[in-house]
Order: structure tokens, then C-alpha cells, then sequence
């Protein structure tokens, strides 16, 4: 076995929980029933109710998640919806498949989450929704985002794939928009084995809606009452992400005791260490450093065996694919220096203490 350490894995993660996986995939295979059965349906309930909202609509991934929802709220082609650009790409690329522009506003230069100060002055009469990124684990200052969306008659639509159990004064991520969108892409906090997604909402047309929406615009089979997609979550994914929903507070509670050991093993570098926001738990979907020489530090830490990620080294507003939207160099400064500087330690909870430790050494070696 190589002694490299990665930012992520799952074969130990696999090893460990094996038995329980293939039970659940054997249960699916066994059940005659493949696409939308029992098992999609209760984990529309069991996730919804893990995060205190009324129904879950599972989806294939979080990127058709996103776009669903803008289509469910009437998103229509010429709507502007802010977000940011410090995010992954299918934040953007799921609101141009809704048919809408994306308008970036800058973010905070210690969180990197969407700074909501900049919200406001971003808002023409084509706005319609606002989409929050609760970005590495923790939440965006969803009341200013919520005050700033009710006085203009705005739509928020939450991201919160990299925020599984994150927590806001009490509430989970996923509990405080119209509709929020997640995805359970392998690497995240509560991850498939596979792709799959979910939308949340406490509205019970909106619910109905999405429900057509993945479905060809069916409430039945072989008859549309609208057009829609097919934009499913499939049974065995469903089935594994049950037996893996068991087990999220020991996920995010491990994720917690790597990034105490980071910070306590990193207090006297000349790194940034992440920033809390003091608004509820962060979970370490990523533990995200910074440093100016971040690009000889990683060059030095790979020819050690330990191979760190950046999240994320481009803009996405500098990106060719999203050049015609008008973003240029020095738009957004905070977005655009922290992807000059920022990059993410080994983060997932089947990590070891010594290599926590390994990854700490390392790195102090070579500041
Ligand atoms: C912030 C954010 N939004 C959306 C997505 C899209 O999810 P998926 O890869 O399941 O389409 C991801 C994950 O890749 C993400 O990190």
C-alpha cells in the first residue's frame, strides 16, 4: 500500500461500512423495483426530515437540482440570480440551463462565503433570485441574505452541497429558502456511490412541481401536464445514502476533530486558517488554508506523498466558458486573490490521527 495521502478517499470508508452497503444494494436488486421505489421515497423523508424541512425531492445530482429549482420558482430566460464566483462550476452552469444570467457579488475575505453587503447594490429590475453557496461546510449570513430577498420580492435558492448538517443560529442548511438544492457527489459530507441530489422545500405545490419536473412532467406514467426532464434518483443510491444518513453525526463529528487538529497542530504557521463564522456548526466539508507561496507549498508537499486541492484556482467570471458575462480582472478583488492563495488539506473522516499529523509536519517543514 502507497503511503501518499490525498485529500480524499473512500475504499476505507468502504472497507469499514461494506456489509451494510451491500445490504442495501442486494435489498434494491432483490425488490423488483429499480427506479423511484421505497427506497427514494424514504429517503425523501428521512433526509427532509434530518434537516427540518416538510418534503425532500431526490434527484440525479445537485447540478440538475439547482436548475430544477429555478424552473419550479419561474425562473424565465432574460432573469438575472446573484450568486458567486467562488464556487464550483455548476452553481453557474445550473442557472444558464434555467435559461437565466448569473451576477456575481464579491465574497468575505476571511469565510469566502457570498458577502452580504454586496447583495443589495447587485440588484437590477431583472433580479429574481438569489443563490447563497454555503461554500466548505459552513453558512452563509442567511438572515441578511433572507431581509434582503423579502423586501425585493427575490426567490433564495440555497447551495448546499458542501454542507451537509451544517447548522445556522439552530437551523440546518437546506431549512432556510424557498427551495434549496444539495448534492450527494461521492466526495461530500453525506456522499453516494454514484451521483445523486435533492431538492427541499416546506411548499407543497413546489414540492408537487419538482416532483414532475424530474419526472418528464408527469404525475403519472405516460401522460405530461408539463414539460420537465428526467432528472431521478435511482434506487440504489437512495438505498446506500439511507444506510450512510445513520451515520452523518459520527461523519461530521470526525470532520470536527480533524480540522481541532489542524488548527491546534498549524496555530504557529504562517498559514490563514479557516474562519468560523460563529453562527452555527461548520463541517468541514473542506478545511481551507492560505498562503501566499501556495503553489511551491503544494509543489513541495506532492514530492512528500501528500497531494493537496485547490478549491478553487479560477474564478469562474474569469472562466473561458463565462467570459461573455461581462466579468473581468480586479470585478470581484476578495475572489480573486483568495484563489490566487487558498488550498485544502486531507479532509475526510476515515483519515488517521498520524497522517493528520503527517500532512501538519509536512507542511511546517516547508514554511
Ligand atoms: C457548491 C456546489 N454546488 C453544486 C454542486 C453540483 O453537484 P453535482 O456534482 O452533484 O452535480 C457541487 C458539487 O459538485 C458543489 O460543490
Amino acid at each position: 500500500m502507497s503511503n501518499d495521502i490525498r485529500v480524499w478517499g473512500y475504499l476505507r470508508e468502504y472497507a469499514q461500512e461494506k456489509e451494510d452497503i451491500m445490504r442495501a444494494v442486494e435489498s434494491v436488486f432483490q425488490s423488483g423495483m429499480l427506479i423511484l421505489g421505497e427506497n427514494v421515497k424514504a429517503f425523501e423523508q428521512e433526509y427532509a426530515s434530518y434537516c427540518g424541512v416538510n418534503y425532500g425531492i431526490g434527484c440525479d445530482n445537485g447540478t440538475n437540482a439547482i436548475t430544477l429549482a429555478l424552473h419550479a420558482v419561474g425562473i424565465k430566460p432574460g432573469d438575472e440570480v446573484i450568486t458567486v464566483s467562488n464556487t464550483a462550476i455548476p452553481t453557474v452552469s445550473a442557472i444558464i440551463s434555467a435559461g437565466a444570467k448569473p451576477v456575481f457579488v464579491d465574497i468575505d475575505s476571511a469565510t469566502y462565503l457570498m458577502d452580504e453587503s454586496k447583495v443589495e447594490s447587485a440588484i437590477t429590475p431583472r433580479t429574481r433570485a438569489i443563490i447563497p453557496v454555503h461554500l466548505f461546510g459552513q453558512c452563509v449570513n442567511m438572515n441578511a441574505i433572507n431581509d434582503i430577498a423579502s423586501r425585493h420580492k427575490l426567490f433564495v435558492i440555497e447551495d448546499c452541497a458542501q454542507a451537509h448538517g451544517a447548522t445556522y443560529k439552530g437551523e440546518k442548511a437546506g431549512a432556510m429558502s424557498h427551495i434549496s438544492a444539495t448534492s450527494f457527489y461521492p466526495t461530500k459530507v453525506l456522499g453516494a456511490y454514484g451521483d445523486g441530489g435533492m431538492m427541499l422545500t416546506n411548499n407543497s405545490e413546489i414540492d408537487a412541481k419538482l416532483r414532475r419536473l424530474r419526472f418528464y412532467g408527469a404525475e403519472q406514467t405516460y401522460y405530461a401536464i408539463e414539460h420537465g426532464y428526467n432528472s431521478r434518483l435511482d434506487e440504489v443510491q437512495a438505498a446506500i445514502l439511507r444506510t450512510k444518513l445513520q451515520r452523518i453525526e459520527q461523519y461530521i463529528e470526525r470532520r470536527r476533530e480533524i480540522a481541532q487538529m489542524y488548527n491546534t497542530l498549524l496555530a504557529d504557521t504562517s498559514l490563514t486558517l479557516p474562519a468560523e463564522t460563529g453562527n452555527g456548526r461548520h463541517v468541514y466539508y473542506l478545511y481551507v488554508v492560505r498562503h501566499p507561496n501556495r503553489d511551491k507549498i503544494l509543489t513541495q508537499l506532492r514530492e512528500k506523498g501528500i497531494f493537496l486541492n485547490i478549491s478553487y484556482p479560477t474564478p469562474i467570471h474569469l472562466m473561458e466558458a463565462y467570459k461573455h458575462l461581462g466579468g473581468s480582472v480586479n470585478s470581484l478583488p476578495n475572489t480573486e486573490n483568495a484563489a490566487r492563495e487558498i488550498f485544502s488539506l486531507p479532509m475526510f473522516p476515515s483519515l488517521t490521527d498520524d497522517e493528520v499529523m503527517r500532512v501538519a509536519s509536512a507542511l511546517k517543514e516547508v514554511l
